[in-house]
């Protein structure tokens, strides 16, 4: 291999054999319990555990290796606060004006509407950010590819730690740099309230697609 950096051993990350079905099998079944909850309990999320999901999320490959992400952490109360605030303005004239009627109908079955009260009592809020070109930052490439597998990295993680995310994309989502003092070179890519399920936290009752019907074996 010829390459301008110094190289290392691949890191091993070695399973025996036999346990390769198992530990597969019981992602996946982890995985199928992961739902996007909309209803927050307030107990309160040990920073540790974010702390660990956003390191896991930052070992997402990157286009050209630039890791193009940003995460914004909030817990702080009155930053929950304006932030809802902002998201509820901008969602509003998205639902009132600019979705169109097959958006709204696509939405319609899940009951979302311009009222975003899991943005304040979620205990932790992490806001994503893609990183562009800026005075300090180079031009990255496939950004959304790279930041969005770095998010589907953070939503497995901590769903692994036991905690229940949501995901949400406001629209548009420049209300998001000033709510979190991030520079014009960054965009928000998607806001993901984290938190334990409130005890009466309902779900649409929704099906997933069998396998037989997402995969082509050739
Ligand atoms: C890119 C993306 C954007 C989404 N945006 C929203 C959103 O703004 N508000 C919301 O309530 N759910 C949002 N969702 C959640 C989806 O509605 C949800 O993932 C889908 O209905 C499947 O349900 P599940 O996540 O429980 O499996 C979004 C999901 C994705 C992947």
């Amino acid at each position: 291999m010829s390459t301008p950096y110094p190289v290392v051993p691949a890191p091993r990350f070695d399973v025996p054999g036999e346990q390769a079905v198992a530990r597969a099998r019981a992602f996946a079944d982890a995985m199928a319990l992961r739902r996007t909850v909309r209803d927050f309990a307030s107990r309160p999320v040990p920073p540790e555990v974010i702390d660990h999901a956003v390191r896991a999320a930052a070992t997402a490959p990157s286009g050209a290796n630039l890791q193009p992400w940003r995460f914004v952490v909030i817990t702080d109360p009155e930053r929950k606060r304006r932030l809802r605030a902002a998201a509820e303005d901008a969602e509003r004239e998205f639902y009132e004006r600019r979705a169109s009627p097959e958006w709204l109908a696509a939405l319609a079955p899940l009951g979302t509407d311009w009222r975003k009260p899991f943005l304040e009592e979620a205990p932790a809020v992490i806001v994503v950010f893609e990183v562009h070109k800026g005075p300090h930052t180079p031009r990255p490439y496939y950004v959304k590819e790279s930041v969005g597998i770095a998010v589907g990295f953070l939503l497995a993680a901590l769903h692994q730690a036991g905690l229940a995310t949501l995901t949400h994309t406001p629209s548009p989502m420049r209300f998001l740099n000033e709510v979190c003092e991030r520079p014009q070179e960054e965009r928000a890519y998607v806001v993901i309230p984290v938190g334990y399920p409130a005890d009466d936290a309902m779900v649409p009752d929704i099906t997933r697609k069998p396998a037989e019907e997402v995969v082509v074996r050739l």
